[in-house]
Formats: C-alpha cells, structure tokens, sequence
C-alpha cells in the first residue's frame, strides 16, 4: 500500500497562463491515483482467505476525500486507515465476538466492509428509487471485490502532486484589477468534491488552473455574469463559483441559527461573501 509525503515544492511550479498563481504556503501531498489494492497485512498472524480487493480509488473522486478520511482536516497528512489508534486490528478473531473492541474502533475488515459495501448498496438503491434504468455502483457481492480465482495485485503507482496550503489568485495579465488578489484556502475545501470545482477533470490527469481555460480577460456578453456568452471571461467562474456558494453557505448557516438551540460548533461554518473576506486589501 501506498503511503503519503507531505513535500515541499517551490510555489514556482505553479506559475501558469493567465491567472498568476502564487503558494502562500508550500505544502502539497501526493493524491495516488488509478487503483490501490487492499489486502490482509502480510505479517500479520492472519492468513487471507479470499483474495485482495482492487480499489479504483479515482472512481471515488466524485466524493468528498472526507467521505472515507473521515478524520482528515484537508491540511495535514492522510493516515492510512490502518494507523495505529484507528483500525489498527485487521480483524476480530472469533466470529461470536462483536466487531467493535474495547476502544470502540471498528477492525479494519470491519470498517471496509461497512464503507465500502454500505455505499454501494446505498447508491444503488438510491439510484434505483430515481428511476435510472443503468445503475452506476461499485460491487455489493463478496466476488465483486474478491474475484475468484484470485486477481492481480493492482497498485498504480502514479500520484498527482495537490497544493495545501493558500492559493494567491490574481486577476490575468493586462487586466488592469480594481481589488486585491485572493488568498484562497485550498485545503479549507477539501470537505467538498474535487469536482465540484475542477469541473472538467476526470479525477488521473493533471489538474488544469481555472484560468487555463476561463482565460478572457474581458466580458464578451453584456456585464452580468451570469450572461451565457461570458463563461469564459475569469471573473464570471470565479465568482460564480466562490460567491455562490459561499452565499449559499451564508444562508444555511443563518437558517441554522434562526432555529435556536444549536450548538455553535454544529453550525455551517461561515465562508465569507463581503469583497474584503476575499480580495486582500491592495
Ligand atoms: C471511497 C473511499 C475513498 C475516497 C472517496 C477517497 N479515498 Fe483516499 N484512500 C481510500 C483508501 C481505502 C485508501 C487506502 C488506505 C490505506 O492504505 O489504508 C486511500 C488512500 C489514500 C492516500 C494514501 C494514504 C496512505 O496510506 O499513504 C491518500 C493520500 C488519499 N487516499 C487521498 C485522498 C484524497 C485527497 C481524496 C479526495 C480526492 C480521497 N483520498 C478520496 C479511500 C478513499
Ligand atoms: C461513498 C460511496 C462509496 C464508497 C465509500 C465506496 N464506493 Fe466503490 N463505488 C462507488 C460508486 C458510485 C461506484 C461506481 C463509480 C462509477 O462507475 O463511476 C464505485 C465503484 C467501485 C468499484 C468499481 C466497479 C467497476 O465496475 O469497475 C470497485 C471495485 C469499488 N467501488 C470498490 C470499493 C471499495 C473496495 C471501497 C472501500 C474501500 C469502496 N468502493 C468505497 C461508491 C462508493
Ligand atoms: C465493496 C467491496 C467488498 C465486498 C463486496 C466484500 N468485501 Fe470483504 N473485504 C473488502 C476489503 C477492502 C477488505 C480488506 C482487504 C483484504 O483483506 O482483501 C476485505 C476483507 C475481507 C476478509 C478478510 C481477508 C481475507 O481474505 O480473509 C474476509 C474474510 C472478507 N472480506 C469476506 C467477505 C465476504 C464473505 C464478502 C461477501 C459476503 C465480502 N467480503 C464482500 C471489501 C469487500
Ligand atoms: C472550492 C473549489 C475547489 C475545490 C473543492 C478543490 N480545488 Fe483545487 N483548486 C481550486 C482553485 C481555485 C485553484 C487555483 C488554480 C486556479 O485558479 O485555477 C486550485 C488549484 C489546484 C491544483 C493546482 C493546479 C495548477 O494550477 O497546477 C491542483 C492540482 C488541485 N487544485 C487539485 C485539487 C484536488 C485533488 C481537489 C480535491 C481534493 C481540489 N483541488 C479541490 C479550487 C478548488
Ligand atoms: C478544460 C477547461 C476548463 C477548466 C480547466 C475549468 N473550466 Fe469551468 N467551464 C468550462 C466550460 C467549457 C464551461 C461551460 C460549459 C460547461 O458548463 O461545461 C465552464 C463552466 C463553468 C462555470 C459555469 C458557467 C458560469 O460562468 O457560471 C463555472 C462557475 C466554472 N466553469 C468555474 C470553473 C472553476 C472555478 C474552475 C477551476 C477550479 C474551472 N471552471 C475550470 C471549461 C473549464
Ligand atoms: C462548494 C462551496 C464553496 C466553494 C465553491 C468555495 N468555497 Fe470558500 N468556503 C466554503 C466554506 C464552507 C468555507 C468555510 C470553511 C471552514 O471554515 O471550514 C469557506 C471558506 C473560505 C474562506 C475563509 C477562510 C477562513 O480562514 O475563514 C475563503 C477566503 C474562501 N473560502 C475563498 C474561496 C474562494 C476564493 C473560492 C473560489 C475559488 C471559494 N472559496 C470557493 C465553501 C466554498
Ligand atoms: C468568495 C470569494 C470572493 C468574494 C466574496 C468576492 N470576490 Fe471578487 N474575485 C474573487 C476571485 C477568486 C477573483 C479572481 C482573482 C482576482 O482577479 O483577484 C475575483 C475577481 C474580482 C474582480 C476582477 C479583478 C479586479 O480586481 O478588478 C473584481 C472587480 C471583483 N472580484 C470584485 C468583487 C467585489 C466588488 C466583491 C464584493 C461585492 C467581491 N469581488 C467579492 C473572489 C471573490
């Protein structure tokens, strides 16, 4: 299996058409893309019955990375699930025993099968009750992910390198800016799907800059940003992108306070939607 490095990588690599982009901090991890396969540890006293199960783990990008690292703040490294003091038991010996232990953490058979198998079966049914007529799931089935005979061991190998830390974003060249740039959070985010805002992405490639893309510096429409003919002009994306939901955020969040008698901590998080809780003073 494959294990993180938090490394450091000069901000210059960033540096793209466009938009400049600038790293404010410098952290990045490595996002393993293609498949990982999962399997029993190899020195542990447990022999596998069945064989290892190859996880396509870009499939699953149409998930938040919260979704299944559930404990990751989206700044510091992804531990593996089996870290010590997490799933570190791969399995509970006695098939009469209950599969939660002492400390109350699930083994890791345990939290895979419940994971992996309980979305499955969830998107399916979920789908289903739609009314789709092609049902777009992983395997609920025991040889879905333990084919017999036994597969291959899968690991890809192949990793993208993800900024961490804050994104400056800056108006294209030429474009005389009326406000400062932006200092984007980028991990701040990462409660959300990767696609919700790299759209065009298919979750292997490299990851292109909005602004690669949303390059006009200029409206070709009229001046409202929500005119179809300016989706290509760089502010339309990113305000229709950030403002909004940020907006909706706002909303949520004073829903959630008008109903009383919710804990402070339980409520949406604030995200800003005044110019200055995005655009530095310049
Ligand atoms: C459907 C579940 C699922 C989703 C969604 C998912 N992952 Fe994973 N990821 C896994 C599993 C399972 C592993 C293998 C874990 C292990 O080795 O214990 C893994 C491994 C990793 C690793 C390597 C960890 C290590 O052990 O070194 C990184 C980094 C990672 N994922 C990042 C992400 C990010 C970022 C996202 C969001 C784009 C994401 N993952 C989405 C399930 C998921
Ligand atoms: C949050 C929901 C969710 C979780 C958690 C999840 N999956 Fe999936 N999985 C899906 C969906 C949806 C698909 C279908 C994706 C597609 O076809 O685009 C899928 C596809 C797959 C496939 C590919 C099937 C094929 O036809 O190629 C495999 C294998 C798989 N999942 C294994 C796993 C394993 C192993 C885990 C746990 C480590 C896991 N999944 C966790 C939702 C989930
Ligand atoms: C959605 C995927 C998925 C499905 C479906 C699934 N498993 Fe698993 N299973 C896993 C993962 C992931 C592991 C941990 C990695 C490993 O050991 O292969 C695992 C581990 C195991 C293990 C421990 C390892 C071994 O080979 O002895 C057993 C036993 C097991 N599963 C039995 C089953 C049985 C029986 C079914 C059907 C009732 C089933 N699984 C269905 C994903 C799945
Ligand atoms: C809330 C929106 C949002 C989310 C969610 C998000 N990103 Fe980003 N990401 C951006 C923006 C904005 C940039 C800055 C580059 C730009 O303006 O195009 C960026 C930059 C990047 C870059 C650097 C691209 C380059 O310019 O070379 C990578 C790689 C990347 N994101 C990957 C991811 C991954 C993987 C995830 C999911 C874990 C993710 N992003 C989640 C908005 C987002
Ligand atoms: C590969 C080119 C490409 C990249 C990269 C890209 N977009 Fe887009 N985007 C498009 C195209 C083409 C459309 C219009 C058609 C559509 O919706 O796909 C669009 C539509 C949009 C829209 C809806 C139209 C509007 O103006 O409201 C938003 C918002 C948006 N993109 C934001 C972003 C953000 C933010 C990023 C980076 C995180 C990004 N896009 C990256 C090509 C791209
Ligand atoms: C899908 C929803 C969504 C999108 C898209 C989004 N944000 Fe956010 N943003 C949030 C949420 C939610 C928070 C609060 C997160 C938290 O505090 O944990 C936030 C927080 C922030 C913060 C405040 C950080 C702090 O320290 O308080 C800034 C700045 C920010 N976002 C900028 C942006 C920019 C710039 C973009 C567009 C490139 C963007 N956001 C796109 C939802 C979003
Ligand atoms: C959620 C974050 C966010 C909020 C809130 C926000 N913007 Fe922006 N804005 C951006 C991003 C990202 C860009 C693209 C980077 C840049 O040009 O600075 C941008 C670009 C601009 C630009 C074009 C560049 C320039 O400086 O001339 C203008 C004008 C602008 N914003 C005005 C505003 C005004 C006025 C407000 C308040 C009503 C506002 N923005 C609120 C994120 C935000």
């Amino acid at each position: 299996m494959k294990r993180l490095f938090l490394i450091a990588v000069p901000w210059f690599a960033f540096v793209l058409m466009g938009v400049a982009l600038a790293e404010d901090t410098e952290a990045t991890f490595k996002l393993p893309t293609g498949t990982i396969t999962l399997e029993a540890p190899q020195d542990a006293e447990y022999k596998a019955t069945l064989s290892p199960v190859n996880f396509p783990h870009s499939l699953h990008f149409s998930y938040s990375c919260q979704a299944c690292h559930h404990n990751w703040d989206g700044n510091g490294p992804i531990k593996s699930c089996g870290t010590s003091g997490c799933h570190e038991n791969f399995w509970v010996p006695k098939p009469d025993q209950a599969d939660v232990p002492e400390n109350g953490v699930k083994s890791m058979v345990g939290a895979f099968h419940q994971a992996c198998r309980d979305c499955h079966r969830k998107e399916a049914d979920q789908q289903k009750a739609a009314g789709s007529k092609s049902i777009a799931t992983g395997p609920v089935a025991c040889a879905g992910c333990h084919p017999d005979p036994h597969s291959q061991i899968e690991n890809s190998d192949t990793a993208l390198s993800i900024p961490l830390g804050v994104i400056n974003i800056e108006a294209p060249e030429g474009v005389e800016a009326t406000r400062g740039s932006v200092g984007f959070p980028h991990g701040l985010h990462f409660q959300f799907a990767c696609k919700s805002c790299h759209h065009d992405w298919d979750g292997e490639s490299e990851v292109e800059a909005c602004s690669s893309c949303h390059s006009e510096p200029e409206p070709s429409g009229t001046r409202n940003i929500k005119d179809e003919a300016n989706q290509m002009y760089y502010l339309a994306a990113y305000h229709n992108a950030c403002v909004t939901c940020h907006r909706d955020t706002d909303k949520k969040r004073k829903a959630a306070m008008a109903q009383g008698n919710i804990d402070k901590a339980d409520l949406p998080k604030a995200a800003p939607v005044n110019c200055k809780g995005c655009h530095r003073s310049s």
